[in-house]
């Protein structure tokens, strides 16, 4: 796992940015389009917010996928969906065909088949979810996505996608849907985002080596793993 800290949450933002646009456009030159998984939560907000701010984008050559949501409305505040697509702007440059939510309005079992089989059309060639780039977050007890520790969605091998019971210590306490590890790990690359002192404990946990069990730190993609960090969450 590669790990880069950044002075601070703007710093880590603007870094993120230049991540993702240099995955995008080795993708679209390497295979003509660039498949990403957006991250849930707050973190990433700001680096969407850049991303949507760039008229350098590949938008047009973009597919946008989403590692998991939580079972709300679109317009709901907890909704990873309309969260990002705020953040983001949508461009006008990004075709209304090229984004590919999770259905959070359905129930977790219906939202979950659902995208598990939009998923397949999409990557029906290669007949996994070979995401270009999957962007994560970190909780504070080491999840990503909605991959808890308890969570079954850590053991599938079959699922690509899982439904999630409502997490008891983890807000929002909805019902979830979630990428399931072993399709977060069909990426080519993962990027893990965190900032924040409060994430410092778990991240001084995953950088150990020590906490096998943490779903972050059962992370392989296909590629390389890269985590960013800012001074804060680093515990600088
Ligand atoms: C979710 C996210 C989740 C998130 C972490 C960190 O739907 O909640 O996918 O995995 O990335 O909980 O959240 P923050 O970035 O808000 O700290």
């Amino acid at each position: 796992m590669r790990v880069e800290v950044f002075a601070d949450h703007e710093a880590l933002a603007q870094a993120a940015a230049a991540f993702i646009k240099d995955a995008a456009r080795e993708a679209v030159e390497a295979r003509g389009g660039f498949s990403l998984a957006l991250a849930g939560g707050s973190t990433p907000l700001e680096t969407y917010r850049l991303l949507g701010l760039d008229p350098g984008f590949p938008w047009g050559d973009t597919q946008l996928f989403w590692g998991d949501e939580r079972c709300v409305s679109p317009d709901h505040p907890d909704s990873n969906r309309g969260a990002a697509l705020g953040a983001l702007g949508p461009p006008e440059a990004l075709p209304q065909d090229n984004i590919h939510p999770i259905r959070g309005q359905l129930s977790a079992q219906e939202a979950a088949q659902d995208y598990a089989w939009r998923l397949k059309g999409f990557f029906v060639d290669l007949g996994r979810p070979a995401f270009d780039l999957a962007l994560l977050g970190l909780g504070p007890d080491g999840h990503v996505a909605s991959l808890f520790a308890d969570s079954p969605g850590l053991a599938e091998t079959d699922a690509w996608v899982v439904p999630v019971a409502a997490p008891v210590g983890v807000e929002p306490k909805v019902p979830r849907v979630s990428l399931s590890l072993w399709a977060i790990n069909q990426a080519r690359q993962v990027l893990l985002l965190v900032s924040g002192a409060a994430k410092a404990p778990v991240v001084a946990r995953l950088r150990s080596g020590q906490a096998p069990d943490l779903p972050a730190a059962r992370l392989r993609p296909q590629g390389e793993l890269v985590l960013y960090l800012d001074r804060d969450a680093a515990g600088d």
